[in-house]
């Protein structure tokens, strides 16, 4: 089953709880929050408080994207706010096994992020320990940029991967410059959640944009 997850940097941030209901009621499945720290990205965005402050309004499954420098410093402080997946990047500078256990001991989903330019190789050591994998489309950083065509590639790759090692619950998912258009080959290459910010925020009918995606393979 295909998820969507809108990511709420594309909503209007004065009517954040308004748009976090609309666009559930429009059919998103899981709230994706992207974190940035202005070092590991050259963005910032929101942090714990804003999370904690959703999550307490708004039911629903947060999937939390940490585009920061030092994911492990943070781990405790975002679970407690409530995330349901919590994601960093292999390129950061936190050590990725202790990250991934201390996600673990909070009893939080693990997820681990690469961007465009890391091969999926880089990921293999840490396969059998996570719940997600987030093959980033775009260069982490901003919001509204071009999907890069590889990005199914590395899908593909990650799913043959863990279909391998009989991984059948691990979750691939992808993130930026997701339409419906881009949306269908990565269904295709074996992707189970797609974030998409522009295309459903930006959409005149935020409905059929999700369905949209949804059922870009149908
Ligand atoms: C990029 C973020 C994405 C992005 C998605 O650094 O991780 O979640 O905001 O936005 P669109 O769908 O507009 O590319
Ligand atoms: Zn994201």
């Amino acid at each position: 089953m295909i998820q969507i997850a809108p990511s709420i940097l594309a909503a209007d941030f004065t009517n954040l709880g308004a748009e976090a209901r609309r666009v559930l009621a429009a059919g998103a499945d899981i709230l994706h929050i992207d974190v940035m720290d202005g070092v590991f990205v050259p963005n910032i965005t929101i942090g714990m408080p804003v999370l904690a402050a959703l999550v307490k309004a708004v039911p629903a499954v947060y999937d939390v994207h940490l585009m920061i420098a030092n994911p492990l410093r943070y781990v405790a402080e975002f679970c407690d706010a409530g995330a349901d997946y919590l994601t960093f990047h292999l390129e950061s500078d936190s050590d990725v096994a202790d990250t991934i256990a201390a996600i673990r001991k909070c009893g939080v989903k693990v997820g681990l992020s690469i961007k465009p330019a890391t091969p999926v190789q880089a990921l293999w050591p840490y396969l059998a320990l996570l719940d997600l994998v987030l093959v980033m489309s775009v260069e982490p950083g901003f919001g509204g940029q071009k999907y890069n065509p590889e990005a199914a590639d590395k899908i593909a790759q990650i799913r043959a991967e863990a279909t391998r090692r009989g991984l059948a619950d691990l979750k691939i998912e992808v993130d930026g410059g997701i339409t419906q258009s881009t949306a269908l080959p990565c269904i295709r290459a074996g992707a189970d959640i797609l974030v998409a910010g522009s295309a459903v925020f930006g959409a005149p009918d935020m409905h059929a944009a999700i369905a949209a995606i949804r059922n870009a393979n149908q």
